[in-house]
Formats: structure tokens, C-alpha cells, sequence
């Protein structure tokens, strides 16, 4: 079992989780993190850590399409260990539905 970062944190980016996640399991790209299902150690702790209520755990039926997705992104992205400067626009993007087009391949700088 493994947590989940799903669509609400893109263009979010809080990165809240990064700070709190005990063996750094977080990857980042431009728009978003994932969890690199692997190394999870299903802790919790990240999930009410988010203040886009990103994070869910794997056994939510909703999320498998965002599971397959962070094992795809986690192995092509960077590790991120330390919380950086979320996007300015950060709080305009939170709650928003259909974020998901808004996603890209890209990884974080
Ligand atoms: Fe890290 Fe725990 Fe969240 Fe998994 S559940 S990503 S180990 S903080
Ligand atoms: Fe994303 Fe929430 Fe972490 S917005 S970067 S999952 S704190």
C-alpha cells in the first residue's frame, strides 16, 4: 500500500508534504509531486499535512489512475527532500476542478 498525490496539487505545489514524509518518497515535477509508490512507507503523516487535500491513500477506489501515474512520474523525476517556494499563484489554483490538463511531463527545475 502506498499514498497518492492526486489532481488537486497541480499548479498547488505546496510541498508541505516534503517536509513531514520520513524516508523522502516525494518526486517533483514542474506542476506537481508524486509518490513513488516503492518507497512509501504508508505512514499517514503527509496526508492531512496538504492544504489542497491532495494526498489520499491507495485503497480510495478514486485514485488508482493517479497511482499508475505517480510510479510513471516518480521514476522519471527528481527526489525532492526540503520544501521549496510554492508557485505565487499557488492559492488561486486550490479546490479548482479539471485541473488535470493542466499537468505536464516536465520535470521540476
Ligand atoms: Fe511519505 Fe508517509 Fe506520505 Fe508515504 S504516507 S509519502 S512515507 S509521509
Ligand atoms: Fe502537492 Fe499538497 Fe504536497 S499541494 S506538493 S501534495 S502539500
Amino acid at each position: 500500500m502506498t499514498y497518492v498525490v492526486t489532481e488537486q496539487c497541480i499548479r498547488c505545489k505546496y510541498m508541505d508534504c516534503v517536509s513531514v514524509c520520513p524516508v523522502d518518497c516525494f518526486y517533483a515535477g514542474e506542476t506537481m509531486l508524486v509518490i513513488h509508490p516503492d518507497e512509501c512507507i504508508d505512514c499517514g503523516v503527509c496526508e492531512p499535512e496538504c492544504p489542497a487535500d491532495a494526498i489520499r491513500p491507495d485503497t480510495d477506489p478514486s485514485v488508482q489512475d493517479w497511482l499508475a501515474l505517480n510510479a510513471a512520474y516518480a521514476a522519471q523525476w527528481p527526489n525532492i527532500t526540503e520544501k521549496g517556494e510554492p508557485p505565487a499563484d499557488a492559492d488561486d489554483w486550490k479546490g479548482k476542478p479539471g485541473k488535470r490538463d493542466l499537468l505536464t511531463d516536465t520535470p521540476a527545475a
